[in-house]
């Protein structure tokens, strides 16, 4: 049942508009734009806002080296991360950037009400100030060499090395990175913001809102560890919102990014007409929660909600956070050819292949999580192509050219449906909690059960029997008819995979009421395959567009040796010149009755079509083949077989059994091209 109507304010972190989006970004964007677009499904009030983070000392710096003003940087870069985002099919309701009006006004009023309230001081510091450049030094532009381990040229604040962490003023030899010249120590007035006048609020804020395990941890660590009073304030020249009552004076990045979640809202209430203090204000009913990683977990559970409660703003229900992506289990890595950028990926792949990946390893807690890339191409074509559009395609051809497309009134197996249905209350709770690997589970288990009953009536064998239409009618709408709740049970992952579906069964957008009731007479259009599958070359080429050179051949691990068949007697180029080798494309690939081994694939070798029986079962699916492009002995003399005669050999490699790779052409081969 539908719950009450909730109204809901949702944000992801703001990306710094310094650089490109890529795919650890991504993890918190897709994560949380399924949440979002689950509620919506649900059909709660519900806006996701987002915005560009503008300001700050490196943003001003880069700009400056590029030539150009923070502004136009920021423009540019604005626009690029827009562009990835609508591809990824993050659906925002608004996405603003922290250098906007609307958010020096939000700055302003949360600044003059926590000064009004006895919750800023301001207190001269010790700074490190490059006396060429003109310019206090954030300690990241400070390098030297390390206090502890004597490594030279680490950074102000830590060693990469023996990993001390220590104060600039601690590091040996000094420089700044930006001019070069010996760091001056120079005094200074800031402004801070008094954390500890908020130690019971955020106290009773942790008890009466149902945060995440690791986040309670830490948080009563960094209670019994003593709250700090932040400094919110930064000196000229800096990129950002100059401190009304002090010239000269900027508001420090990480004050006004949070507040840009606030600034952004009140950006699109302005153009809207929703009500922003029925979101924001302090009797807000509304929920409001700042999906993040873990990394910023301080700034938003504790620095943030103290500035709200100062403001008499209302507080987060909740703050989610993520755990960090890494690729084939480690870090991701330029030189690895890891460090992939949104746009690197989207160049190659489809993005509901990625949001399909993370939903399936995302917990509700916050772990890392990898992105293995044999087991990303493995788990989509095997989930996404083989269960899901599969039921689809092994369907749709006998309603389209039998019954012009009308699905039966009566489904053969209204209990496989009614399976389907009774399933999604657990699988909306899985969304809710935001555990969609155990929600991807439960729709692949059922999509198996579908396959099995697809399997078990065989309507390519009904097609053949006399007077066999009901039947057959009856069996095809029950696959169809099934297919249409799996895609509605998938339509928050996979959003244009969805809208196609909705397309091909012509029923309006699906609903998640539309899981509650029967299914509508239904009419389908002619199936065109809505998904391909992932091909290996595919994933190497996005792995190979990093900008820097691969490793040097000692950095790479040792490829391991397998045991190998010993090489065959030699043979002269005249006998090589006799075996035609071809490119040729699976058409059709089925199990063979009877055979243990054998799979029965005919072979488009150009024009010419070939039938082969192939020992390859033990390692592949037949409908994981079709469409694949393989080489082929093409002129091999046809051999009788118990099963058929078969008219040449596909190409493998490997011992056997499970461990068996076809050889596949790189992409742009066509069929029928000849191997030499
Ligand atoms: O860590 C970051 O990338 C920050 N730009 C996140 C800001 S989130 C919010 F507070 F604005
Ligand atoms: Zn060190």
């Amino acid at each position: 049942m539908l719950q009450d109507q909730r109204k809901i304010l949702v944000t992801s972190a703001l990306p710094y508009a310094n650089g490109p989006i890529h795919l650890g970004h991504l993890v918190e964007y897709i994560q949380t734009d399924i949440w979002v677009r689950f509620q919506r499904m649900r059909g709660h009030e519900i806006y996701y806002v987002c915005a560009d983070d503008a300001h700050g000392t490196p943003i001003m710096l880069k700009a400056e080296q590029e030539g150009l003003t923070p502004e136009q940087l920021i423009e540019r870069i604005g626009a690029s991360h827009r562009a990835d985002f609508a591809d990824f099919a993050i659906s925002f309701d608004n996405y603003h950037s922290t250098h906007s009006p609307e958010n020096r006004a939000v700055a302003t009023l949360i600044y003059e009400r926590l000064r009004d309230g006895g919750h800023i001081v301001k207190r001269s510091i010790q700074q490190a100030y490059d006396p060429v450049k003109g310019m206090f030094l954030p300690d990241r532009f400070i390098r030297g060499t390390c206090p502890r381990c004597k490594s030279t040229d680490q950074y102000g604040d830590s060693c990469e090395v023996c990993g001390a962490t220590y104060a600039p003023t601690d590091l040996i030899d000094p420089v700044s990175a930006l001019s070069g010249a010996r760091p001056e120590q120079r005094s200074s007035e800031h402004l801070f913001f008094r954390l500890g006048n908020f130690e019971n609020v955020l106290k009773t804020w942790l008890e009466e809102h149902e945060l995440q395990s690791g986040v309670v941890n830490k948080l009563q660590e960094w209670f019994e560890a003593g709250l700090q009073d932040w400094d919110i304030s930064r000196d000229t020249p800096y990129f950002g919102f100059e401190i009304p009552d002090h010239p000269g004076k900027y508001f420090y990045v990480w004050l006004d990014a949070p507040i840009g979640y606030l600034g952004s809202f009140r950006n699109y209430c302005d153009r809207t007409g929703v009500d922003f203090e029925a979101f924001c204000g302090p009797d807000s009913e509304a929920e409001m929660y700042h999906f993040i990683g873990k990394d910023i977990t301080y700034f938003h559970t504790l620095f943030w909600p103290a500035m709200l409660k100062g403001a008499n703003l209302r507080l987060p229900t909740n703050v989610f956070v993520h755990g960090f992506l890494t690729v084939d289990g480690q870090k991701m890595s330029k030189s690895r050819g890891t460090f992939i950028t949104a746009r690197e990926y989207l160049e190659r792949l489809r993005p509901e292949y990625l949001r399909y990946y993370f939903a399936a390893k995302l917990g509700p807690e916050i772990e890392d999580i990898d992105l293995n890339l044999e087991d990303f191409q493995a788990r989509v074509n095997a989930d996404l192509v083989g269960k899901v559009v599969n039921i689809a395609s092994r369907c749709a051809g006998f309603l389209t050219k039998r019954f012009d497309g009308r699905l039966s009134a009566t489904p053969d197996a209204p209990e496989l449906l009614e399976a389907i249905r009774a399933a999604a209350p657990s699988i909306a709770a899985g969304y809710e909690a935001r555990d969609y690997a155990r929600a991807m589970r439960e729709v692949m288990a059922l999509a198996d059960r579908v396959n099995q009953y697809v399997d078990r009536r065989k309507p390519w064998i009904i097609a053949k029997a006399a007077a066999a239409d009901a039947e057959l009618q009856a069996v095809c709408t029950t696959g169809i008819a099934a297919f249409r709740l799996l895609m509605a049970l998938l339509k928050p992952v996979l959003p244009r995979m969805a809208a196609e579906a909705e397309d091909f069964l012509g029923g309006g957008a699906l609903t998640w009421a539309d899981l509650e009731s029967g299914t509508p007479a239904l009419a389908i259009e002619p199936f065109k395959p809505l998904m391909q599958r992932i091909e290996s070359e595919q994933v190497k080429a996005m792995t190979h567009t990093g900008t820097e050179a691969p490793p040097p051949a000692a950095e790479m691990a040792a490829p391991a040796v397998p045991d190998m068949d010993p090489i065959a007697p030699e043979i002269s180029i005249e006998d090589f010149a006799k075996i035609d080798l071809r490119v040729a494309r699976i058409a059709t690939a089925r199990h063979v009755e009877g055979a243990d081994k054998l799979v029965e694939l005919e072979l488009e070798v150009g024009s010419v079509k070939k039938r082969v029986f192939a020992g390859i079962k033990s390692a592949f699916e037949p409908e994981d083949l079709v469409g694949r492009l393989i080489v082929m002995v093409a002129n091999l003399a046809p051999r009788k077989m118990r099963f058929g005669v078969s008219e040449g050999m596909v190409l493998a490699a490997g011992p056997g059994g499970s461990d068996l790779f076809l050889l596949t052409p790189d992409s742009g081969a066509k069929p029928g091209m000849r191997v030499k």
